[in-house]
């Protein structure tokens, strides 16, 4: 079943690569981005240009506000969401003695608040108890959720802890109303959100010597797996986690 698709955080990375490839299979797409206007518009664009539809949605996802306008938006231009994939993410990097109330207030706000908010919105009109035609969800978490992460990244981890448990009890609830919630964890990926530390070849070296199989992922490696993870093909699972890592890490 494809249908109604809004991906938040979808101008960039992971985001993005979801969306192109969503098009081809035939997904109506909404782009939400926050700051990316002409990385956002583009992708709209070159999904229009192979014949598919999109349109590029803003709204920041800390505010409860612009996610509500968000999800009415797509539903007037497209009818209700059937599928969505939490992509939007910051990420913070410091030890636990740098702790700033603000900053941590805001990681929280974005990474497991907003996306909650999104879930809502999405169960209220997927729900088969609200007469919704049910739908799916992924959460993109991180493999931070597993050991912690990478030293500095404590607070990050939290969050994506807090997102993967948040989505095994949202889809046992929802479970007998046709909506499926998974989430994925990807390993290290090479995207707008990581390629200026990969760009130092000593920290490169590093994060692969680590990964199982010595390299760092590329976003359409994300993508596709979260897009069997939105298809029916996945019809049978939900409040699973997925690990796209290349083997996990070691630290
Ligand atoms: N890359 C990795 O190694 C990796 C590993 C594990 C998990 N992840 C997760 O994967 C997801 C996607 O990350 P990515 O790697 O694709 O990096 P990315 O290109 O930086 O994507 C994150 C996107 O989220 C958007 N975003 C951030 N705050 C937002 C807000 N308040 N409202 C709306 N959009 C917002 C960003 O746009 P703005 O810049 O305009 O805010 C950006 O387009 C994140 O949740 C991240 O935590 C990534």
């Amino acid at each position: 079943m494809t249908g109604v698709l809004l991906i938040t955080g979808g101008a960039s990375g992971i985001g993005a690569e979801t969306a192109r490839r969503a098009a081809k299979r035939g997904y109506k797409v909404a782009i939400n981005y926050r700051t990316r206007d002409a990385q956002a518009m583009g992708v709209a664009a070159d999904i229009a240009a192979q014949d598919g539809e999109a349109v590029a949605l803003p709204g920041d996802i800390a505010s409860e506000t612009d996610i509500v306008r968000l999800f009415d938006e797509t539903e007037r231009l497209f009818g209700p969401v059937t599928h969505l994939v939490n992509s939007a993410g910051i990420s913070r990097q410091m030890r636990v003695e740098a702790y700033d109330g603000a900053v941590l207030a805001n990681l929280f706000a974005v990474n497991v608040v907003g996306l909650m908010l999104c879930c809502r919105e999405a169960a209220k009109r997927m729900s088969a108890r609200n007469g919704g035609a049910g739908g799916a969800i992924v959460n993109v978490s991180s493999m931070a959720a597993t050991l912690g992460g990478r030293p500095g990244s404590s607070a990050y981890a939290a969050t994506k802890g807090a997102v993967d448990s948040f989505t095994k009890a949202f889809a046992r609830e929802v479970a007998a109303e046709a909506i499926r919630v998974n989430s994925i964890r990807p390993g290290m990926v090479m995207s707008e959100m990581t390629e200026k530390r990969l760009q130092e070849e000593a920290f490169r070296n590093r994060i692969e010597a680590s990964i199982p199989m010595r390299r760092v992922g590329e976003t359409h490696e994300i993508a596709e797996a979260i897009l069997w993870l939105l298809s029916a093909e996945a019809s049978f699972i939900t409040g699973a986690m997925l690990d796209a890592a290349g083997g996990g890490y070691i630290l």
